[in-house]
């Protein structure tokens, strides 16, 4: 189908950067010695998990027990839910468990371990968990090489029905990073305190055979991945503006673009119009704090070239409004009614999160499939 033929907004994905993107985070973890536990939960898709992975008996990281679900039901068995687990979700936990489904759970806190040991115990169901480290202030983990930590190990250990796996931690601060060398650090540091914690438990007589680390920046920057058994990345599939500004891509490798359509101007001010919105790109502002804040999206021709200069600087629920950078005015000329664009998002799982399906591109201007993506919990 022409995108000519196509009502807008709609959400596309560019088949050849997803390749190149996810090539290019395969090959450097592999050839740092460790393996890739890709996290499904910017994606949500098992079209394009099953593009990228091949099969779904690939190792998985999900961030809601729908996802779990969902993966499941077409085939996923290694699945690590990566949000410290609640006990409302626990009977969700075990019946995924008792199909199959070798589920792995995250916690940070004793209590949390008490009640999983409990609850599995209760369930007579092998409830198997990483202990989450704090290795960089960014949100949630407990503090690496703690008592804390041995603590919270020992209870899992010593519980009929849990299985102490590992342990597992995010560097989300290197979202805050402003050069490569934090990242680096960020990613030496990510290693080092996941690895040392691992190896406290081991000393105190725990197998913990996981050593899980991940986020895009610091897995990109990594150098050094000796002792760590997988690496969680999600967002590098798509990759977005936001990485774009932290220096990890370019914004032309962005796989993942709102295709918008010109709907008005406003001459006086230099604005041109479209209808996408918040609601089509979400509200997040990911790059206000970048060297180039890139307002709700960056935008190109309906190919997907870059037109440099020219943003989403205003957004109403279905309304965009362009400008240059900085709320400059454009030249509307180069904006006729009905025109289509490309919009590049600050945040790929934000945007995706307000579409049901991806039209898959490439550099042509036909739709070549649609996949389709789930939602909400
Ligand atoms: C627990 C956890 N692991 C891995 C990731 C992947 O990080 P990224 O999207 O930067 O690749 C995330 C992202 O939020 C996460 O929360």
């Amino acid at each position: 189908m022409p995108f000519a033929a196509l009502e807008t907004p709609q959400l596309l994905l560019d088949v050849t950067k997803l390749d190149a993107n996810t090539a290019r985070m395969k090959a450097h973890v592999e050839r740092l010695g460790s393996r890739l536990r890709p996290h499904l939960k910017t994606t949500k898709s098992v079209d394009l998990a099953r593009h990228v992975l091949g099969d779904l008996s690939h190792p998985i990281t999900v961030s809601t027990l729908k996802e779990a679900d969902y993966f499941a039901g077409h085939g996923a068995r290694d699945i690590l839910y990566a949000v410290g687990i609640a006990e409302n979700k626990m009977d969700h936990v075990v019946a995924l468990r008792r199909k199959d489904v070798d589920l792995t759970i995250i916690l940070d806190n004793l209590a949390s371990a008490a009640m999983v040991v409990a609850r599995a115990a209760a369930a007579e169901t092998m409830v198997p968990v990483l202990i989450e480290i704090d290795s960089d202030g960014h949100r949630s983990g407990v503090e690496p090489q703690s008592g804390a930590l041995v603590a919270i190990g020992r209870l899992l250990e010593d519980g009929a029905y849990t299985l102490l796996r590992g342990v597992m931690t995010h560097a989300g601060a290197s979202y805050d990073c402003r050069t490569t060398a934090c990242i680096e650090k960020l990613a030496a540091q990510e290693r080092s305190l996941t690895l040392g914690s691992a190896e406290m438990l081991r000393e105190a007589g725990m197998a913990c055979p996981v050593v899980s680390i991940g986020s895009t920046p610091t897995a990109l920057f990594s150098k050094n991945l000796d002792g760590v058994t997988e690496v969680r990345a999600g967002v590098f599939m798509s990759r977005d503006l936001v990485m774009a500004g932290l220096g990890v891509c370019a914004p032309e490798d962005i796989a993942l673009s709102v295709l918008a359509t010109v709907i008005g101007h406003q001459p006086a001010k230099g604005w041109v119009i479209t209808d996408a919105g918040w609601m089509a790109m979400s509200r997040d502002r990911g790059t206000s704090g970048h060297g180039i804040d890139q307002g709700y999206g960056l935008v190109a021709d309906e190919y997907g070239r870059l037109l440099g200069d020219v943003v989403v600087n205003g957004a109403n629920q279905e309304h965009g409004i362009l400008t240059a950078h900085e709320g400059k005015p454009l030249d509307i000329s180069g904006f006729p009614i009905g025109m289509r664009l490309r919009i590049l998002p600050n945040h790929a799982c934000a945007t995706a999160a307000q579409y049901g399906e991806y039209l898959v591109v490439d550099s042509g201007s036909e739709i070549l499939t649609r996949w389709e993506r789930i939602n909400g919990w």
